[in-house]
């Protein structure tokens, strides 16, 4: 799978044999020349580079000292969500209750879950149980003997409050609770709960077997305590755990969105679909924006768009809005920027699909790394290295380019500023660099 543009390694390494790999004594010569080009070489620091990242985020994922373990965990919402995290907690040994308003959703997250095991565990008196460990539960016993409750029920602020008001008078004293929302304000979700501080943000990733970070989210309300238990909770789980602030987006649908909608303005601009993505997939991006943006399901981009744009200065293109009017909402509707049929891509036999205009990968790339700075000087994670680890893992960001933020350094502030005052010129205020380029020119 690996590109030899963005791996060379092992590229390399089939070179020496093919080329040496009878003669052992220059086979040995020419294997130190090629390992020391290869270790000095970008992608090898930048590889190094995330290897750490990731040893940093599972070192977020401390427990605090006397805080009572995590065995029982209680998720309410059995829908695309709630249903994977309550598997993925049984897979990872923990007892589960599945709580949602009929048996007929829990019993879709059972049937999902029941692959889900299939596959990783494929022992099947494993698999039985961890179906053993997951259990059905509509009237919410289990609420009051968990250890921690998520909420996982529809993005609903109402909704949200109702609920949580309802579960502080039933949990037990020293239960964890969090939220999986992905843009209500904690604050917000707060303000229903006599103790405010019990609540934490436990934003997972969809797919959640597949996405390993989760976003810890804390207000200025939430115990720290409470806080630090929930990323050892997503440690324990063998999930990365990125401390964000209760802010728009959190940080990832927050940097992700501007490239995603750049990519559906560039679209306006009749560029098609395929040299878009390719765009993005020669950087070393895992999917195409316009092919994850019909994955996620246009409405919800749109969604999250029109959140973060009330509260920043994201505007949302207009031809998105006219894709879910009509009904396009990428893969699960069968049509959106490419063409499905029951959620698959239909094989597309057509060409190239034209030209890209000279600056595509610097407009998509650029929208994403201005958003990144922007986070870094607003605190919503706590330094640099977070910020790239929470990209590279929150959205698959090319790991050989060490994140947005390393990426920027080595091409050096200044040149990329420059760059973005010249996109800025040509495509607008998008573009403006962020005042936090300032600091990073001066670090
Ligand atoms: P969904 O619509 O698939 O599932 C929601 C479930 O909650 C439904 O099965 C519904 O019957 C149930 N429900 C609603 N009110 C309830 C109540 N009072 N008690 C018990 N069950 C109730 O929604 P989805 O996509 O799973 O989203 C759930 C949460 O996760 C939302 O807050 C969303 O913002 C967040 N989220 C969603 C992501 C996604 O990609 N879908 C990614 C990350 C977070």
């Amino acid at each position: 799978k690996a590109r030899k543009d963005h791996y060379p390694a092992p590229y390399a390494l089939i070179d020496l044999w093919v080329k040496y790999g009878d003669q052992s004594h220059s086979m040995m010569t020419q294997e130190a020349k090629s390992v020391a080009n290869l270790v000095v070489g970008d992608t090898a620091k930048n590889l190094v580079r995330t290897f750490f990242l990731r040893e940093k985020l599972k070192g977020q994922g401390k427990a605090p000292k006397d805080a009572p373990p995590i065995k029982r965990v209680h998720v309410i919402g059995a829908g695309v969500m709630g249903g994977d995290i309550a598997a993925w907690c049984a897979l990872r040994g923990l007892h589960v209750t599945l709580q949602d308003r009929s048996h007929e959703v829990i019993g879709r997250a059972l049937k999902r879950a029941a692959g889900l095991f299939k596959k990783r565990l494929k022992d099947p008196l494993r698999i039985q149980d961890a179906m053993d460990r997951l259990v059905p539960d509509v009237p919410g016993h289990g609420v009051a003997r968990a250890d921690l409750v998520i909420e996982a029920i529809v993005e609903n602020v109402e909704a949200k409050q109702g609920l949580f008001k309802d579960l502080e008078g039933r949990i037990k004293e020293d239960a964890l609770l969090t939220t999986n929302t992905s843009s209500i304000k904690l604050e917000t979700i707060g303000e229903a709960l006599e103790r405010p501080e019990r609540l934490v943000g436990l934003h997972f990733f969809n797919p959640v077997a597949q996405m390993p970070l989760v976003e810890i989210v804390h207000s200025d309300k939430t115990d720290p305590a409470a806080a630090q238990r929930a990323a050892a909770f997503a440690k324990q789980i063998d999930r990365l755990p990125l401390p964000v602030k209760s802010s728009p987006g959190f940080l990832v649908n927050r940097i992700l969105m501007p490239y995603l909608l750049e990519a559906v303005l560039i679209h306006e601009e009749r560029v098609s679909p395929k040299v878009i993505d390719k765009a993005a997939l020669d950087f070393g991006m895992p999917m195409g924006p316009l092919r994850l943006a019909d994955t996620v399901g246009l409405d919800i981009c749109l969604s999250v768009a029109e959140i973060l744009s009330k509260e920043l200065d994201v505007p949302v293109p207009e031809s998105l809005r006219v894709m879910v009017e009509k009904g396009n909402l990428g893969a699960k509707s069968g049509s959106g920027f490419y063409r499905y049929q029951n959620g698959k891509p239909l094989e597309d036999k057509g060409g190239e699909g034209g030209k890209a205009p000279r600056d595509l990968t610097d407009r998509l790339i650029g929208r994403l790394v201005n958003e990144a700075v922007a986070c870094l000087r607003e605190g919503v994670v706590d330094n640099a290295e977070l910020l790239d680890a929470g990209i590279i893992f929150g959205t698959g960001f090319a790991p050989f380019r060490g994140g947005p933020l390393n990426y920027a350094n080595r091409l050096g502030v200044d040149n990329y500023v420059d760059k973005l005052q010249d996109l800025e010129g040509r495509h607008g205020g998008g573009f403006k660099p962020d005042s936090g380029w300032e600091a990073l020119a001066g670090g």
